[in-house]
């Protein structure tokens, strides 16, 4: 009888051992094997695509969704394995993490740069796979290598001392890990300022230009009382994006795919499927592709169906094709008089020259003084943060292609010829200050509904939401995102400083807290 136990109780031993969430020195990875992750959300192991028998990926997916595999991380993405070449990933002596076959390739190598005895490798809880020392270092994690997805906590580096930072790269096909056509990534020329989808290298879709606000407010999640917020911080050398989930229970996940679409997406458990709640180019909005409006024209995300429209002072060149774009009413003569209409709420357009160090005055005068001049945008960034040069002055020569008007933009000045702002003028001249100060008004309001409607819209189930920074546009069917940003000082005072009373996560690169 006696014998009957033991193989089951090594069976039980062997199978705890491989729903562990830790690979160390003594206990290597191999085919079938999975680590997972403490709660359960994620697996990090060994797959082949459905549509390849003879293809292995070493990779992350979520463990606790029924339902075909929805990979997060893929290691060897150019490099796969075949499948009957035994593969294994280990720590070696010389304590990397190496994934290799039976025939001695390695086509995955993480070099440590900590040498020693008790480095492990641990799937954490947020879908990061981590190599730890003994001491808790950590000296490599996937969150810093992402391939095409970015998960709540993940702090994407958008750009690092005026450089590009980390990249997104979209699958090759549905069910092709290697890297495809797409990738997202920070634009060379600004890198500090925009973040662009490509196609090869041609830009696809270009995202918001910063703005300079830290936090863009939150979006309730379809179905849950969940609460997105995305935060985009920019430091001066470093300028990162991340985004958070108020129930860790809500399985978020932002995600490049092989279409060239950015997508956000919420797992449904009553459907057992993945929403999308906003993505980039939107399909309800054709206009969001790259300068799909042609030269003087703008998407106008603020319709309902968004269209193109020409700029003020502009009328199209062929009133059916709008990809050919507007021409100006009035000439612009440079020996002529020439005046600046303002532009509110403005995805501004691309191809802007940064000019360091200026005030809004003296960047006005920048842009007057230059004959070839016809646009310039100023904002100020203080509020979001320490940097050497706070001011933001942006200017255009020539046309201005791929604009957009969104209710998260910012204010832009357009050149004119005189004339054609002549009519207008005297009307002009009293009522912008009238409509300064109801926007004032207006923003008063807003801020001060914004707490109370919080709560109240979590009641209504609505899926509300306002995707600052990596938002262009309208996003959901219908309605308007009219979340007001939060600065910097309404984040400090509603984390109380950010005290640990109002921790509600941290990660390995930084902490979460929560908004009273
Ligand atoms: C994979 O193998 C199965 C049977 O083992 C076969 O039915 C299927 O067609 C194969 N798929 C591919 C893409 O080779
Ligand atoms: C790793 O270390 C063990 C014992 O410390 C040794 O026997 C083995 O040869 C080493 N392997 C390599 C690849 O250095
Ligand atoms: C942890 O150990 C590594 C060497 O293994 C060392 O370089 C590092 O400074 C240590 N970190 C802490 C916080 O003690
Ligand atoms: C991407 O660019 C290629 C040309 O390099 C083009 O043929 C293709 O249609 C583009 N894809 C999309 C989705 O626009
Ligand atoms: C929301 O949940 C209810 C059940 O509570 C379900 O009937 C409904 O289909 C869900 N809505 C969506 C959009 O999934
Ligand atoms: C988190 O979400 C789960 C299911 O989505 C729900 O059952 C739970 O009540 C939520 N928790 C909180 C604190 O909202
Ligand atoms: C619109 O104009 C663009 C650029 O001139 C041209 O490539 C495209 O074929 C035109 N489309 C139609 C429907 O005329
Ligand atoms: C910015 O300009 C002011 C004068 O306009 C100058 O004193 C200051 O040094 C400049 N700062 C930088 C960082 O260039
Ligand atoms: C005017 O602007 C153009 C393009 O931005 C630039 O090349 C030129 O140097 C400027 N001229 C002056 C006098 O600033
Ligand atoms: C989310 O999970 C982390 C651990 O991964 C935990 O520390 C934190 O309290 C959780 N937050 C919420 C709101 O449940």
């Amino acid at each position: 009888m006696a014998m009957h136990y033991i193989p089951i109780f090594l069976l039980f031993l062997t199978s705890f051992c491989k729903s562990d969430d830790q690979l160390t020195d003594a206990k290597p990875l191999t085919h079938g094997d999975k680590l997972i992750s403490k709660g359960g959300d994620f697996a990090l192991g060994f797959f082949s695509p459905a549509s390849s028998n003879t293809s292995m990926y070493l990779g992350i997916w979520y463990h606790s969704i029924p339902g075909p595999r929805t990979v997060v991380w893929v290691a060897n993405r150019e490099n796969p394995i075949t499948v009957l070449s035994s593969p294994m990933l280990a720590i070696t002596n010389s304590s990397d993490l190496v994934l290799s076959d039976s025939q001695g390739r390695t086509p995955w190598v993480v070099k440590n740069t900590i040498t020693g005895a008790g480095v492990t490798a641990v799937l954490l809880g947020e879908g990061n796979l981590v190599l730890r020392s003994l001491n808790g270092t950590i000296t490599w994690q996937s969150f810093d290598h992402p391939t095409d997805t970015v998960l709540p906590n993940m702090r994407f580096l958008v750009s690092y001392k005026a450089k590009v930072g980390m990249r997104l790269v979209a699958w090759k096909g549905p069910d092709d890990p290697s890297s495809g056509d797409f990738s997202c990534s920070a634009d060379p020329s600004s890198p500090d300022l925009q973040f662009i989808t490509w196609n090869k290298t041609e830009p696809y879709c270009r995202l918001t230009v910063w703005s300079g606000k830290p936090v863009s407010g939150g979006s309730y999640l379809t179905n849950t009382s969940s609460v997105l917020t995305q935060t985009a911080v920019n430091s001066g050398d470093e300028f990162y994006f991340t985004y958070t989930v108020s129930n860790n229970s809500t399985l978020m996940r932002m995600r490049l795919d092989y279409t060239g679409k950015l997508k956000y997406l919420s797992w449904n458990s009553h459907t057992s499927s993945w929403e999308i709640f906003g993505e980039h180019p939107s399909s309800s909005a054709p206009c969001e592709l790259y300068a799909s409006c042609g030269p003087f024209s703008y998407c106008d995300f603020t319709q309902i169906t968004p269209a193109c429209q020409c700029l003020d002072g502009f009328e199209p060149v062929d009133s059916i094709n709008f990809s050919k774009g507007c021409q100006r009413k009035q000439a612009l003569k440079c020996s002529k008089k020439s005046q600046f209409v303002p532009l509110y709420e403005m995805k501004v357009p691309d191809k802007f020259l940064h000019i360091r160090n200026r005030s809004l005055d003296e960047c006005a005068a920048e842009c007057n003084h230059n004959c070839s001049c016809t646009a310039y945008a100023y904002t100020d960034l203080r509020s979001a943060g320490a940097m050497e040069d706070p001011s933001r002055c942006l200017v255009w020569s020539g046309e201005l292609i791929d604009a957009g008007k969104s209710t998260s933009g910012a204010n832009m000045y357009l050149r004119l010829a005189d004339s054609s702002v002549n009519k207008k003028s005297s009307s002009v001249q009293i009522v912008l200050p009238i409509i300064a100060f109801l926007l004032l008004l207006t923003c008063i309001a807003v801020v001060g509904m914004y707490r109370y409607r919080g709560k109240w819209r979590k009641k209504e189930n609505k899926t509300k939401l306002m995707l600052g920074y990596f938002s262009a546009s309208k996003e959901l069917e219908g309605e308007n995102t009219e979340f007001p940003s939060v600065s910097l000082e309404d984040i400090l005072s509603a984390t109380n400083h950010f005290a640990d009373s109002n921790l509600v996560g941290r990660g390995g690169f930084g902490k979460v807290y929560k908004v009273i």
